[in-house]
């Protein structure tokens, strides 16, 4: 593994050993066991999106792995007046030891690691969201025990997250249903992929796709970037929401997850994010060790 681009580059294995890695290092937090395995190594953090967990993840990460990490807003970078990726990534591969990025064309991220001589790590993209499907699979483990023999089930927007989710999913053996309104699909590609590769289903009808889940998901129906549609899409959406009904079509233990910021009483009602705040936080909190695991993984010696 030499960069994380999408989660669709990644081997079964190559998932199951970074949630192995972010199992010890959560243990090792816990435990105030030292694991300081990236003594003078630097990662730049590029946003050009806002964050709030992917930003504190990485920088508290480096920090506990005893490295260093840069906030570098594309504000403030030459990126943002047009210096070329081709340029910006060469010029940080003489500075840095890996970069994560956040932006809008999976492209960019792409280029950046086709470019760059170090390790590039996808802090979303409209097209998908590797390091929260790994906190996320980290979370359905701890609180499952395993990860076999379940079912997903993603309500609403086919967007970053959904894309990364069903990956992630199809790659573990998990079952994989989404329920969204006609043309608000996920990638095409990544359906075929899905339903060539596992138990894969795309509705419209909620019920259907909720039925006996192990897993909820949902995430904004409107994402960074879609600011514009925000109204429209609150019409369209408008019955994509994870709430009690929907919750009692589901298995009586059905797990919730929200990759957060979530907007309650719209992808899903306050009743059901605190009754399951257990799991939504540890996986808002999973972030931190999935992300060290992918440092270590990608920046070790
Ligand atoms: N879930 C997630 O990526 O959160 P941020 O946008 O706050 O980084
Ligand atoms: N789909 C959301 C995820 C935020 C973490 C967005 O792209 O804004």
């Amino acid at each position: 593994m030499k960069h994380l681009l999408k989660l669709s580059d990644l081997t079964p294995e190559e998932i199951v050993n970074l949630l192995d890695i972010a199992d010890q290092l959560k243990y090792e937090k816990k435990n105030g066991i030292p694991h300081k395995h990236l003594e003078g190594k630097s990662l730049g953090m590029i946003f050009e999106k806002s964050s709030t967990r992917t930003r504190v993840s990485f920088e508290v990460g480096m920090y506990e792995l005893g490295g260093n990490a840069l906030f570098l807003s594309s504000n403030d970078l030459q990126i943002g007046r047009g210096e070329p990726v081709e340029d910006t990534a060469r010029v940080l591969s003489r500075f840095l030891d890996g970069i994560m990025i956040r932006t809008f064309e999976q492209k960019e991220v792409e280029d950046l690691a086709k470019y760059g001589s170090i390790p590039v790590i996808n802090g979303l993209t409209d097209y998908c969201h590797p390091c929260q499907v790994l906190a996320d699979l980290m979370t359905i483990r701890e609180h499952k025990g395993t990860l076999k023999n379940l079912k997903m089930c993603f309500v609403g927007d086919g967007n970053n997250m959904a894309n990364s989710l069903m990956v992630g999913c199809i790659k573990m053996g998990i079952e994989f249903s989404i329920a969204c309104p006609s043309g608000y699909e996920p990638d095409a590609d990544l359906m075929k992929w899905a339903s060539e590769n596992g138990k894969f289903t795309c509705t419209p009808d909620l019920m259907l796709a909720a039925k006996d889940a192990d897993i909820l998901v949902t995430d904004v129906w409107a994402s960074m970037g879609q600011e514009e549609e925000a109204a429209m899409r609150k019409k369209i959406f408008a019955d994509y929401q994870i709430n009690s009904a929907l919750m009692s079509v589901a298995k009586p233990d059905a797990m919730v997850l929200h990759c957060l910021p979530a907007h309650r009483g719209e992808e899903i009602t306050a009743e059901v994010l605190e009754a399951h705040a257990d799991e939504i936080f540890d996986e808002a909190e999973n972030r931190l060790h999935a992300q060290k695991a992918v440092l270590l993984a990608l920046m070790k010696d």
